[in-house]
């Protein structure tokens, strides 16, 4: 082949990539649809190998380009995704039209990681019959029967607190919520005292750090999976933490067989996966597994402590910074809670002040910055023109939604007032999602909330926080995280007040 023929190749091949690549971007401007400029090979979104900006950043500064078009289209990778804005039509999607959209589009590798096929994964097939198997545990009544576990764990917090306190150090404010909800989550999920607030080097607390922990190899693993998918498939092996996948299937198997020796009976996840495991018959079109049903518990523990000791800390960090508003929090909990007696059920659903602290916390601090949904048929929206083919994923802009300042004026602002009952019902019900919304929501909102409240109440009751030259302000994302937290620990001086 002479020069000439070469750089004809060359150029060819250029030209054929460069056609491929616009044309595939170009998937949302023939339909109509408008969107940010995406770039070449990454689309809108950087994806976990080249993080620039985090996810909840990009989600907001599509959002606030777009926040007047009722839809609009970015790419992921080369892959159209379409974000609702319209919040009628974000209703049509979560739950008028929840048949069409009940998945979540998330890629499953069953023999690979055979963790992953849990309630938040599944597609809609296994996910269907297991959701109501799974809710019951989560009822107001089940909160009730397991609160004695949660105010037990609140103990030994309290014990934690006042060493904490005297030594005078700034507190990992993650550090303390971790070991609490690790210490919840271990008791009513599992029937089993973790002690992790006492014991450094107590097992659920090191399996807790390897599932928060971002290393390399997580990223690859979850890059991977998200844009290699077939390449993942053939080194998944490789990348899966093996450690964590055996921990979960030992722990499960051993204390279904302890209890089924023993005659144990606990109100608990453990005790409806025995159950479903008895009655396989009960539950229809399903293959029931051990690692299916081991999954389910696993995901109680991943998203049980995660997501409430991320929200613990930052309510914290707010509180630290909002003396006054941290003065009336600690107020309420001791109207309500009285000294010497022991916190309760009723208790805590008193603590009218403390939901509005929580509830704006979420709203400043959304775990999940951005909901999915995938569409299971093709779909028109109301009102448009716009026919999304079967598979289309469609993305809700929840901290676009969060930091509106039509909706929440002067977003920054942080202000537990937006959350009287006067200011809820003036809003839409969908411009707040830190939950989702419809039939596949958080299956643990209540407890999330319930623990999160005794939690707090345990700190807060007899001690302060306050900021010290650690803490981070203003707050950094970590931009490697597609969920919303911290890029470093938050650090709060903590000590204790009078009575
Ligand atoms: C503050 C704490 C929490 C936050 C902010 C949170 C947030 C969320 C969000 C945003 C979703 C997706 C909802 C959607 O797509 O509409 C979700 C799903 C889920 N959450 Fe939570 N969550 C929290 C605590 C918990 C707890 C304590 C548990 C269990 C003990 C839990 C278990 C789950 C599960 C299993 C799903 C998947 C549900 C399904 O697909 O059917 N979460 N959570």
């Amino acid at each position: 082949m002479d020069y000439y023929q070469l750089l004809f190749a060359v150029g060819a091949i250029f030209l054929a990539v460069y056609y491929y690549y616009t044309s595939v971007y170009n998937y949302w401007k023939n339909r109509g649809i408008p969107g940010p400029k995406p770039s070449m090979l990454t689309g809108n979104i950087m994806g976990p190998l080249t993080p620039k900006t985090c996810l909840a950043t990009a989600v907001k500064k599509w959002y606030d380009e777009f926040k007047n078009e009722p839809l609009f289209g970015i790419y992921e990778g080369q892959t159209p995704v379409l974000v609702v804005n319209d919040l009628e039509l974000v209703r049509d999607v979560f739950i008028r039209d929840f048949s069409v959209f009940m998945d979540r589009g998330t890629k499953i590798f069953d023999k690979i990681e055979p963790l992953t096929q849990h309630l938040a994964f599944l597609e809609p097939k296994r996910w269907k019959p297991l959701r109501p198997k799974l809710s019951p545990v989560f009822t107001s009544g089940k909160m009730k029967e397991m609160f004695p576990l949660i105010a037990e764990c609140a103990g030994n917090l309290e014990n934690l607190l006042d060493k904490v306190a005297s030594s005078e150090e700034p507190v990992n404010c993650r550090d303390m919520t971790v070991k609490f909800t690790i210490d919840v989550i271990g008791s009513c999920a599992f029937g089993i005292n973790t002690n992790a607030l006492a014991d450094e080097n107590n097992e659920f607390q090191a399996m807790g750090k390897k599932l928060s922990d971002s290393s390399l190899k997580q990223i690859v693993r979850e890059s991977c999976k998200q844009y290699a998918p077939s390449l993942f498939k053939l080194i998944g092996g490789y990348l899966r933490t093996k450690e964590i996948d055996d921990f979960f299937i030992d722990l499960v198997r051993d204390t279904m067989n302890y209890r089924e020796e023993h005659n144990v009976f606990r109100p608990d996840i453990i005790h409806l996966l025995m159950e479903l495991k008895k009655h396989p018959e009960k539950i229809e079109n399903i293959e029931l597994t051990d690692s299916l049903l081991t999954a389910q518990a696993f995901v109680f523990f991943a998203a049980g402590f995660h997501t409430s000791s991320l929200t613990m800390g930052h309510v914290l960090y707010e509180l630290a910074q909002h003396q006054d508003i941290q003065d009336k929090v600690r107020q309420e909990i001791r109207n309500v809670h009285k000294s010497g007696e022991t916190l309760n059920y009723e208790d805590v659903k008193e603590m009218k002040y403390m939901e509005k602290v929580f509830n704006e916390t979420l709203r400043k601090y959304p775990i999940a910055p951005r909901l999915t949904r995938v569409a299971m048929e093709d779909y028109t929206f109301k009102g448009t023109k716009l026919t999304i083919s079967k598979g289309t994923k469609v993305l809700i802009p929840v901290y676009g939604f969060h930091y509106d300042p039509d909706i929440y004026p002067d977003p920054e602002k942080f202000d537990p007032e937006r959350f009287n009952e006067e200011a809820v019902a003036a809003r839409h019900p969908m411009t707040y999602q830190p939950f989702g919304s419809g039939p596949r929501n958080c299956i643990g909102a209540r407890f999330a909330r319930y623990q999160s409240k005794v939690g707090l109440a345990t700190i807060l009751r007899n001690h302060k926080v306050d900021v010290c030259e650690k803490t981070m302000i203003p707050y950094e994302p970590d931009p490697r995280s597609p969920i919303l937290i911290p890029k470093r620990s938050i650090y709060l001086k903590l000590s204790r007040v009078a009575n």
